[in-house]
């Protein structure tokens, strides 16, 4: 940051310098309490939590999420104590505070420290549970079509070396509601069904999975339930305890604005006999399944600490608050776009379909050059999907957004479709 940004990022309103002799950056002003309804002031205060300049409106949430300032001092903070003195001695209180972030987890997902393994990010947690399971030539694992990769070809390419066979449930556009999903899952197990593996909420199109209920109907029927959780860990007051999934699968750098290369994989006390680990060192976790599974070998614990950091930021500001923030920033942006001539919405109409997540197709625009002019030109950050599937825009708000980034994204959204880009 050079001397002008720190200065412009000082005249904030309450803002005061975080400063060490190496490093300085203006931090915004401690949050205040959550008020019972909170207003564009209180949400401000939470965008100052955040070091991206004032003028960048990111709607990229779905693809990676800035860490908050006190993630990012925390790092910064254990880094620098545990390379001041690197000793075993000086480590200990390290492996406390990853045990910290453990139950942090924990309370967060509503489950228990005994069943939390600290990953690196969702791809490893979603191989982990394919890699892990006992399944063998004739078995069947059910996918929804519109998994990611890592639970998608993870599973099909182990099918080929185990000998199992993958079976896709069809992902119909427009969403067609959580009791299609229900019966077509119920349709498609057979006797040999073993998993079933979905998306809670996907990344293409931003379709809500009726997860508890496909959780259930597994548990009925003796299948075990992965539920890959990217796109809604940290943005859905999700509660495990009510899911009950055998699997869920987080990243820390996507909605819970935590450090980068750092997830979650939550295994179910009745799931774990059923599970094989994958990797085998040293320093594993000191809880329940961590023990066995978590032994990665060395870690960065800093990172790992400030993880926890995120989690405490979103649980003090309240997590069903955040949930309905970006609920609602998504509801007016899709509202903003319809009212745009050529704007084909691939997203739910239905809000009880989508979350967060929204994706169109910007009339005759070439997304590419339109993507670029938004990040260039108007300081808007978001996602493009190429190809002839749901092909266009997908902008993700979260709660560091504001009504006030909404109006300024359609503003230049009704700019590019009235000129060209
Ligand atoms: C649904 C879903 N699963 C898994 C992933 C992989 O996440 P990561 O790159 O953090 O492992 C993503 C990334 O966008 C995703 O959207």
């Amino acid at each position: 940051m050079n001397r002008r940004d720190f200065a412009r990022l000082l005249a904030f309103s309450g803002a005061a310098p975080f400063v060490t002799p190496e490093i300085t950056w203006a931090r915004g002003a401690k949050l205040p309490p959550t008020p019972p309804s909170p207003d564009e002031k209180f949400w401000a205060a939470v965008r100052d939590q955040f070091v991206m300049p004032k003028e960048l409106t990111m709607l990229n949430a779905a693809n990676l999420c800035p860490s908050s300032a006190p993630v990012l001092e925390t790092m910064y903070k254990m880094t620098r104590d545990m390379d001041q003195d690197p000793s075993a001695d000086n480590r200990v209180k390290l492996g406390d505070g990853r045990e910290n972030t453990r139950k942090l987890l924990a309370a967060f997902l509503r489950v228990t420290p005994e069943e939390i393994v600290i990953t690196r990010n969702t791809s490893e947690s979603n191989n982990l549970v394919s890699t892990g399971i006992d399944l063998k030539p004739g078995d069947e694992v059910l996918l929804t079509a519109d998994n990611h990769p890592s639970n998608h070809v993870a599973w099909q390419e182990k099918a080929k070396r185990f000998g199992f066979k993958t079976i896709d449930v069809p992902v119909p556009n427009p969403h067609p509601g959580f009791d299609y999903y229900v019966d077509a899952f119920a349709k498609a197990i057979t006797p040999r069904t073993k998993v079933i593996g979905i998306t809670h909420l996907t990344s293409t199109v931003g379709d809500l999975f009726p997860a508890k209920e496909i959780c259930r109907l597994a548990r009925e029927r003796g299948i075990l339930s992965l539920v890959d959780g990217a796109q809604t860990f940290g943005l859905l007051d999700v509660d495990l305890s009510d899911i009950q999934p055998d699997f869920y699968s987080g990243s820390a750098h996507k909605w819970p604005c935590g450090p980068k290369e750092n997830g979650v994989l939550y295994i179910n006390k009745t799931a774990q006999p059923k599970i094989w680990a994958s990797i085998f060192s040293a320093y594993p976790g000191r809880v329940g399944i961590s023990r066995t599974f978590e032994g990665f070998g060395q870690r960065d614990e800093p990172a790992m600490i400030a993880f926890g950091e995120a989690l405490k930021l979103q649980t003090d500001i309240g997590r069903a608050h955040i949930e309905k923030r970006s609920r609602e920033l998504t509801s007016a942006l899709i509202d903003g776009l319809k009212k745009i001539d050529g704007m084909k919405i691939w997203t739910s109409p239905e809000p009880s379909r989508r979350a967060a997540v929204l994706s169109f197709q910007p009339g005759s625009l070439d997304v590419r050059k339109l993507s670029a002019a938004l990040y260039q030109k108007d300081r808007i950050g978001c996602a493009t999907r190429g190809g002839q599937d749901r092909a266009g825009l997908r902008f993700s708000p979260h709660f560091y957004n504001t009504h006030a980034d909404v109006e300024k994204t359609i503003a230049a959204m009704k700019k590019y479709v009235a000129n060209g880009v």
